[in-house]
Parts: C-alpha cells; sequence; structure tokens
C-alpha cells in the first residue's frame, strides 16, 4: 500500500524584489503562473490535498487556485518553519493516518514530478526516514541552507548560511527547498523549532536537527541544480524562462518535431508539436497551440490559441490567433493574420491577409490583401466562403457574407451581397481611359510658369 500523500506549497514570502502589482507567484513562466507549476507538479505525484499558504494580502493567489487547492493564511512572514503551520487544519487527517507531507515553494517552477516522485520513494524506504530533503549542489553556494550528512550518510541537520561556521560554509550540498515530512511527526516538530538564530526566524530546516534528536534518520535525495533554482527578482524570472525553454524545446525535439535553430523558438507549457513538425527559426508559441505530424512552422510567426493539422505551412511572418484552425495541407502565408476561422484543406490564404471569424471551404484561394470586414464597431459577423471558391486580390468580404462552393470573386472588389454557388462576381468603379492623357498631363507640367499663372 502506498502511503496518503499532501503537499503545502509556500507562497507567502513577500516577493519585494520583482516591484510588482503582481505576487511573486503569478508572474507566468511558459504561460504558466509560477505557483501553477508547484501546484502541478504536487498533483502529479498524487497529493492531495494541496494546501497553498499566502500573505493576507494575497487575495489574488488564492482566488488564482480556487477549486484546485485549499488555502491557508500566514499571518506573518515569520520564516520557512512558522509558514507550513496555517495548514494545520487542512492536514489534520493525513496528520492522523500517518502520511506524507511534501513542503515546497510557490516560487520554484523547475522542480518536476519525477523528483518529487522520487522523494516520497524515500520517505518509504525501510528505516522510514522522518524527513527527506532534496540536495544540491550549486555553483555558488551563497545563502543556501548546508546540508550536514552524518557518519552514516544521512542527514543529521540542515544549517543556514548565515548561521554557519566556516567549516560548514564549505560544504557543497545544499537545500534545494523540498521536503518529504512524515505526517504524524510534521507538525509536533513544528511546533519545537525555534527563532534564536541570525535571521530570528522559524527555520523549517530546523526539522531535520529535532527529528534526528528524535532518533529518527533523516535522507537527502539530489537533482540537478536547474531544479531548485527560485525566482526573487526579474533577472531571476527570465532565468527561469530560459531554462523552462530549453526544457521545453529538448521535450519538443525528444517527440520528433524538428527545431531548425531551437534556441529562437519559443513554446508554451501547453504547445503541443508532432512527429515531423518543423519549426524555422524565429517562432513564437503563444498558449493553446497545437501543430499535427509534418506540419511546417516558417520563420517570424506568432500562434496562439490555434490549430494546425497535418501537413499545412504556415508562414513565414503569420499570425495565427485564437480559434485559428488550419486543415490538412492548408497554407497560411507571409502578413496574413487568421482569428476565430476555419481554413479547410488544402485552402490557400498566401500573401497580406485578414480571416476573422470566417470559415474558408476546403480548396479555396484567398488572394493577396483580402480582408473580412467582420467588424461594425458594435459586433463581430461571419464570413462564409465555400469549398473552391477564388477570392481575387484586394478583396473587402464585408460580414456577415456568403461565397458559395466554386465562386469566383473578382479583384478589388467590396462584396456586401451573398454570391452564389459557381457565380462570378466583380464589384468595381468603371475604368476610365483617356487617349493620350498623360502625355498631354506631362507636357503641360514642364512649360514654365507663366505671369499670373501662381505657383506651379
Ligand atoms: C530557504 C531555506 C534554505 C534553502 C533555500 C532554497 C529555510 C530556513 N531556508 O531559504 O535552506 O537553501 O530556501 O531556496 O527554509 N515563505 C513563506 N513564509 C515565510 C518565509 C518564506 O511563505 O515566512 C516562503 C517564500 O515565499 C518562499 C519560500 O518560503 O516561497 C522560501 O523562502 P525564502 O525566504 O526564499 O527562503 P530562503 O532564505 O531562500
Ligand atoms: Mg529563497
Amino acid at each position: 500500500m502506498t502511503d496518503r500523500l499532501a503537499a503545502v506549497v509556500l507562497a507567502a514570502g513577500m516577493g519585494t524584489r520583482m516591484k510588482s502589482e503582481r505576487p511573486k507567484v503569478l508572474h507566468p513562466v511558459a504561460g504558466k503562473p509560477m505557483i501553477d507549476w508547484a501546484l502541478d507538479a504536487a498533483v502529479a505525484v498524487g497529493a492531495d490535498p494541496v494546501v497553498v499558504v499566502t500573505a493576507p494580502g494575497q487575495q489574488a493567489v488564492r482566488d488564482a487556485v480556487a477549486g484546485r487547492a485549499a488555502t491557508a493564511i500566514q499571518e506573518q512572514a515569520l520564516g520557512t518553519g512558522d509558514a507550513v503551520k496555517p495548514a494545520r487544519d487542512a492536514l489534520a487527517a493525513i496528520a492522523a493516518a500517518g502520511g506524507t507531507v511534501l513542503v515546497l515553494y510557490g516560487d520554484t517552477p523547475m522542480i518536476t514530478p519525477a523528483t518529487l516522485a522520487r522523494m516520497v520513494e524515500a520517505r518509504a524506504a525501510h528505516e522510514r526516514p522522518a524527513v527527506v530533503v532534496l540536495g544540491f549542489e550549486p555553483a555558488d553556494p551563497a545563502l543556501y541552507g548546508r546540508l550536514v550528512l552524518g557518519a552514516d550518510h544521512g542527514l543529521d541537520r540542515i544549517v543556514e548560511a548565515r548561521d554557519a561556521g566556516p567549516v560548514e560554509r564549505e560544504i557543497g550540498l545544499c537545500n534545494g527547498g523540498v521536503m518529504a515530512i512524515d505526517a504524524a511527526e510534521l507538525f509536533p516538530m513544528l511546533d519545537a523549532i525555534g527563532n534564536a538564530n541570525a535571521k530570528g526566524e522559524f527555520y523549517l530546516t530546523d526539522i531535520v536537527g529535532i527529528a534526528r534528536a528524535r532518533d529518527r534518520r533523516c535522507a537527502v535525495v539530489t537533482c540537478e541544480p536547474i531544479e531548485p533554482m527560485g525566482v526573487d527578482s526579474r533577472a531571476g524570472l527570465a532565468a527561469a524562462e530560459a531554462a523552462m525553454q530549453a526544457r521545453l524545446r529538448a521535450a519538443a525535439m525528444a517527440e520528433g518535431a524538428t527545431l531548425v535553430a531551437p534556441e529562437t523558438v519559443f513554446l508554451s507549457h501547453d504547445t503541443r508539436l508532432g512527429r515531423d513538425v518543423t519549426v524555422h527559426p524565429h517562432v513564437v508559441f503563444g498558449l493553446g497551440v497545437t501543430v499535427a505530424d509534418g506540419a511546417e512552422i516558417r520563420s517570424f510567426s506568432h500562434l496562439e490559441g490555434a490549430r494546425v493539422a497535418t501537413g499545412a505551412i504556415v508562414g513565414p511572418y503569420a499570425r495565427l490567433r485564437p480559434g485559428a484552425d488550419i486543415g490538412e495541407g492548408a497554407h497560411i502565408g507571409n502578413f496574413v493574420e487568421i482569428k476565430n476561422a476555419t481554413v479547410e484543406a488544402g485552402a490557400k490564404a498566401n500573401h497580406l491577409s485578414y480571416v476573422g471569424d470566417a470559415r474558408i471551404g476546403a480548396g479555396a484561394n484567398i488572394g493577396a490583401g483580402t480582408i473580412t470586414c467582420n467588424y461594425d464597431g458594435f459586433a463581430k459577423h461571419h464570413t462564409d466562403i465555400g469549398a473552391g471558391a477564388f477570392i481575387g486580390s484586394n478583396t473587402a468580404l464585408v460580414a456577415p457574407v456568403r461565397v458559395g462552393d466554386g465562386a469566383i470573386v473578382g479583384a478589388g472588389s467590396t462584396v456586401t451581397r451573398d454570391v452564389a454557388a459557381d457565380a462570378m462576381t466583380v464589384v468595381r468603379g468603371e475604368e476610365r481611359t483617356i487617349a493620350g492623357g498623360a502625355a498631354r498631363f506631362r507636357s503641360r507640367r514642364s512649360k514654365p510658369a507663366g505671369p499670373g499663372t501662381g505657383k506651379s
């Protein structure tokens, strides 16, 4: 039988160095708020409940996680040891039943479910360690807590950098901030923490020494230095974004997508690229994009909330906005914007168009400069273009309007009435030609202006 598992996500720190109106943990990394990275990782390993600890003023954080996590309020930021205490009521059941409580931070988005799973597993080892701590070896141990190992290679205690002596400060193995703790022991140990230390705070890290004094073992599970990386500032946020992008790119390539220049492609946490998708340099995937097998996304395109079917070609310089649904083998070319529109199989819009609130039937051809005039200043209206229709260049389709299957619209038309299937519509001002008019115009202009004729 596997132990019961719960998680506490600490997010009550002030995050002052972000200099932001927005609580730190709501800043997104790869399009997902940092708190959700922690929450989702906890849920992925089966933690239930997950309790998010916030500061009193962080209603926005409580709202953001509502329905997905329980919330608790730490009245004052008295330290990480104090921060877990407000979760006591939400964890009463698991504390009584026994099991494991994961403690993680809301500002470390790189922690993976796989690492959490290894920690939970280590708790189940036969010595039943009371505390499993995530350890790592940072390039610069700076202000991280140092992990002091005992003769048996178990974990003896954690010393915070500010409280460390010269020998302890030399230790390279540091506290990554995640712990897996015996649920039955958690609150009794928290109650035993004092604040007689350099920061005058209640250190969660003290529970290791407390568990050892009670003759319980503690253990370390290590991870790559990238995982515990925390975000304290805008620069830290950018560093986390870069690390997450590297991870997402590697995952996309591992799944069989070609990224010609991976470091120039920006993905969201939910971007889905199929096999043999080719993404050329400098493409941005906003939230909610799925690209099916074999499609090609060319350079300088921006996609968001869009679906691209097998074999379609998008870009260069295309913009797909939410609701763009690009069918099999369709082509969306340069300076074409598609919003809330279905482009059916094999249809083409290759140059300089806006297609919004529309359906483009299979195999239809949308000429350069075609615009769906979908907005009248009050409401959006739909344009429907039938299969195999041909829309000449520089056509304005004033919605609501329908063009039937196989119809042809002549270049330069402003179409305000429905066009029947297989009909041909041309809407243009009359073309007037004056024979020799250009030559006469030039000769008038090239004569010197006579007296009284004013300025030329
Ligand atoms: C902590 C650890 C340190 C570890 C490091 C890893 C302690 C005492 N130290 O230090 O060993 O190497 O993380 O990054 O635990 N928080 C609250 N309420 C508080 C204080 C903090 O909710 O009263 C939250 C913060 O929002 C943050 C997390 O706890 O998400 C960690 O707090 P932080 O102040 O960053 O701890 P460190 O000093 O970095
Ligand atoms: Mg920190």
